[in-house]
């Protein structure tokens, strides 16, 4: 998500709005820009890459402006360059505005725009905005109204704001499911999309709601809804300091981004699912969709937690599309001279998007003339611009070292990609209603299980002094297993080892006894009579078992020493659910542990040498 300040009032406006993105940039952005009117002129500045890039620009200007709006962007659409940073203009040059969000229906406006006889040079949907802003006001001569009528005929998400040369006396604010705070200062306003912005500025402040817009003048402001009703906003005093507001209130970002889980797996699909036809829509895949729909095989490639979302793809492909597959470690594939060839689909999964050992994997691929596809959720970064297609996971920036949220939305864009294959051959549309239907219901399950985490609380204060763990798990929550234990492994430097469940009477057996936990995966689907049995000769030897299952599930209290449940889902989704608590589990064992959670020893975020 990228990050918006904006500011009208008595103060030099440029230092002000840059300082206010800088609190937002350690969170991994790609670019970042300025719009400030001087009184003569409205001036823009963008650059891709960090902040003090921008500032070097503007030191060379003297600029003295009490109006204007600062970007720092997280990219959605169009690489990070400096063309698709913002500020983006309309046509005259005369309006700019800066966006967080993603305008869904971009290029239906745009193709529209074009025949008006409008012109773009970006690739953003944010630029289409502004177009269109403009040519709006070439019509009602009138900038809020002009961006009330353009907001109005917007599907999507949005937090803009909205400066222009022809009232430069206003600043126009609106958001749709992107936060935009208003900070209320002495004769002097200062928005952003979130308060680590502004509380070095004021502490009161108006939280605008969906749809809602604000005008605001040096010296007063007003709110009405994007139907042009006034609203009335309560304004709230910021008790939180700096530090807990880059956290949203969590101790840690990777609580916090455990939490934002049910967002972004709905972000992942936002615009893509067509739950009505049981259907998807990748534009990211159409440059090769001919090569995908008659490929014969697919190959999945990645590391780490990225390589275990490519184990569940792995049900998905087979069982959606009737295609088979392969999963491979990026650091073996990559050298043990792969036997590909240009029919095979080959999907390197990666959330930085960065990592060494993968973006050589897809350097093997290519040099075997096979396809090369990227699941990535860094825009624009190596293995995404190293790709033939891909899509974007649309996860935000994962700044928590253990990836989290990423895995699940990695699930979520490989489930896409499975479901749509596999429309386009035997899947019918009554099995993809009922698949996409399970899938709008995930975002819900998934708050059931992060509003009630007491229980998993007690569990990790139990066994948090353990040195080793084992996670179990069959069929489609084997790498869920596989998952929980690099979690535990990762943050709380407790030795865990993921098997499949019915392996461990070929041997690992032999380690159970009343000192080790096992976690078992153990929901109600086809195999649920297969995993008890596992269970029951855990139990027999002693071991401690903890069993994530289904809400509902009478029997399993009878075989477990812990029963964390999980709401039920069609079996193919339950690791989208089954992950929660083993994250949340390791997650309160590293605390209990004194652990640094975001920050493990060791560890970096995105491994960039083989
Ligand atoms: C996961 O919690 C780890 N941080 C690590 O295994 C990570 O998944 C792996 O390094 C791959 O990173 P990528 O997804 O950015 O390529």
């Amino acid at each position: 998500m990228s990050g918006i300040v904006a500011y009208i009032g008595k103060q030099e406006a440029k230092h002000l709005l840059l300082n206010g993105i800088k609190q937002l940039e350690h969170r991994g952005y790609d670019s970042a820009g300025i719009s400030l009117f001087d009184g003569k002129d409205l001036l823009i500045a963008k650059k891709a890459g960090k902040i003090a890039e921008l500032e070097k620009i503007l030191e060379q200007k003297d600029i003295s402006s009490n109006i204007g709006i600062a970007h720092i962007r997280w990219a959605t659409h169009g690489a990070p360059n400096d063309i698709n940073s913002h500020p983006h203009c309309d046509n005259s040059g005369n309006i700019a505005i800066v966006h967080n969000g993603i305008i869904e229906n971009y290029s239906a406006l745009k193709t529209k725009l074009s025949e008006e006889g409008f012109s773009f040079k970006s690739e953003t949907d944010t630029e289409v905005l502004a177009v269109f802003i403009g040519a709006l006001y070439n019509k009602v001569k009138n900038l809020d109204e002009a961006v009330r009528l353009a907001l109005s005929e917007v599907d999507g998400t949005f937090g803009i704001a909205v400066i222009s040369k022809y009232e430069p006396d206003k600043l126009i604010l609106a958001r749709r499911g992107s936060p935009m705070l208003i900070g209320i200062g002495d004769d002097e306003y200062i928005a952003a999309s979130d308060a680590s912005s502004i509380i070095q500025h004021t502490r009161q402040v108006i939280y605008l709601s969906d749809n809602e817009m604000a005008v605001l003048k040096k010296d007063s402001f007003y709110t009405k809804t994007i139907d042009n009703i006034a609203t009335n906003n309560k304004v709230h005093l910021i008790e939180f300091d700096i530090e807990q507001i880059e956290k949203g209130g969590y101790e840690h970002f990777m609580l916090k981004e455990i939490h934002e889980q049910p967002n972004t797996f709905f972000e992942t699909l936002r615009g893509r699912l067509l739950a009505e036809k049981g259907d998807v829509r990748l534009g990211g895949l159409l440059p090769v969709i001919d090569k995908i729909k008659n490929t014969k095989r697919i190959i999945i490639t990645a590391c780490g937690t990225s390589w275990h979302s490519g184990l569940v793809g792995e049900y998905f492909f087979e069982t959606l599309a009737q295609i088979p597959v392969e999963v491979e470690y990026a650091s073996e594939f990559s050298y043990r001279n792969p036997i590909l060839d240009k029919n095979d689909l080959v999907f390197a999964i990666s959330q930085s998007g960065e990592t060494a050992d993968t973006l050589a994997a897809i350097k093997e691929v290519k040099r075997k003339s096979a396809v090369a596809l990227g699941i990535v959720n860094v825009v624009g970064s190596s293995i995404a611009r190293a790709t033939d297609a891909g899509v974007y996971i649309h996860a935000g920036p994962e700044v928590g070292i253990a990836s989290t949220k990423a895995f699940t939305s990695q699930i979520a864009a490989l489930l896409l990609i499975a479901l749509h294959i596999g429309r386009m051959r035997n899947l019918s549309q009554v099995d993809g209603i009922k698949i996409a239907k399970a899938m709008l219901k995930i975002p819900d399950q998934m708050k059931s299980i992060l509003d009630n985490t007491e229980n998993i609380k007690e569990i990790a204060k139990l066994y948090s002094k353990t040195s080793n763990c084992l996670y179990l798990g069959r069929g489609i929550n084997f790498p869920v297993a596989l998952e929980g234990a690099l979690k535990l492994k990762e943050i709380s430097y407790i030795h865990a080892e993921g098997y499949p469940a019915a392996e461990m009477k070929h041997g690992p057996i032999a380690l159970i006894d009343e000192n080790m936990p096992v976690v078992f995966v153990a929901p109600q689907d086809e195999i649920y009579k297969k995993i008890i049995s596992n269970i029951q000769e855990v139990k027999a030897r002693k071991g401690k078992v903890i069993v994530i299952a289904t809400e509902g599930d009478k029997r399993i209290k009878d075989y477990a020493d812990h029963v964390i449940t999980i709401p039920k889902t069609i079996d193919i989704l339950t690791p989208l659910l089954s992950v929660l608590p083993l994250q949340l589990l390791s997650y309160y064992i590293a605390i209990e542990r004194g652990c640094n959670v975001d920050n493990p020893r060791n560890l970096v975020k995105a491994v960039t040498v083989e």
